[in-house]
């Protein structure tokens, strides 16, 4: 059982300080869905969480099983079990999945930079777990041999991140609009293979959307409200329904805050 604990998190994008003042648990196996208005902070939340270069932290504190993931370098908080699919997946020319997988399975271990050794045996096992996870997501194994995300459309660049997500197994995994530009079908395909993940080996999520479909297979334990860079309102599952007929002005928002894109 593990616990991704966020408290107080402020964090600026360029000079501006999107996310301001942030408080989230979230254990092994829970779904927490975070919805809000366009610019209201959620890709800022969800780089924040993963430590992406231009997103800095001013204060405030994310652990994992009690490990500061402030100030860490993506990879080690990656190492720490964290996972982010970003809302726009960008192509990395000249890095096949496979091997980018073979290097985040096998680099070193843990925050101390630990056992290069014990990752000997799983380059073998990538290529079949790639495919099986492909199968699962109905994501075509011929992108498998791309470097990453080249040439690939929107929505498979997101069932590509899927794919990477059940082979690396993170303990909890940020998914920024995973849904968007992903057709019916796929969204099925792709909330189904996440909510198994909570229980096959305990993922706890972070999945930011703007549309409670997403949530017809994967069950959220708690939906929250991301007015301005706060938490405004936590609720149940119902709570993102509500929204998508409210809106979210009786939250706080700007009129303007609704638009589209
Ligand atoms: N690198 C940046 N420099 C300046 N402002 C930024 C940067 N990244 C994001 N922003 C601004 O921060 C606000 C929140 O953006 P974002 O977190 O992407 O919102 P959301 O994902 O909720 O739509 C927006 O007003 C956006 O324009
Ligand atoms: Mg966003």
């Amino acid at each position: 059982m593990s616990v991704l604990e966020v408290e107080a998190l402020h964090a600026s994008a360029g000079t501006r300080e999107v996310v301001r003042g942030v408080d989230l648990t979230v254990r092994s196996g829970e779904v927490h869905v975070v919805m809000g208005p366009n610019g209201s902070g959620k890709s800022t939340l969800a780089h924040a969480l993963m430590g992406r270069p231009g997103t800095t932290v001013t204060s405030g504190s994310i652990r994992i099983d009690g490990k500061e993931l402030v100030g860490l370098p993506a990879w080690r908080r990656a190492k720490a079990g964290l996972f982010l699919a970003l809302q726009q997946p960008i192509e990395v020319p000249g890095v096949l999945l496979e091997a980018a997988m073979e290097e985040a399975l096998s680099g070193p271990a843990g925050d101390a930079g630990g056992d290069p050794a014990g990752a000997a045996e799983i380059p073998a096992e990538i290529p079949a777990r790639l495919r099986e996870e492909a199968a699962a997501i109905g994501f075509d194994e011929r992108f498998l041999a791309r470097p990453l995300n080249v040439d690939l459309s929107g929505g498979e660049r997101k069932r590509n991140e899927v794919v990477q997500l059940g082979v690396l197994r993170p303990k909890f995994a940020v998914l920024d609009e995973i849904d968007s530009g992903l057709d019916v079908d796929a969204v099925r395909a792709v909330a189904r293979r996440i909510e198994r993940a909570t229980s096959e080996w305990g993922l706890g999520v972070v999945a930011v959307t703007h549309f409670h479909r997403l949530l017809r297979e994967l069950r959220a334990d708690t939906v929250h409200v991301l007015v301005d860079g706060r938490l405004v309102k936590s609720g149940g599952p119902e709570l993102a329904e509500d929204l998508e007929r409210t809106g979210y002005r009786a939250y706080g928002a700007d009129e303007g805050d609704e638009g589209a894109a």
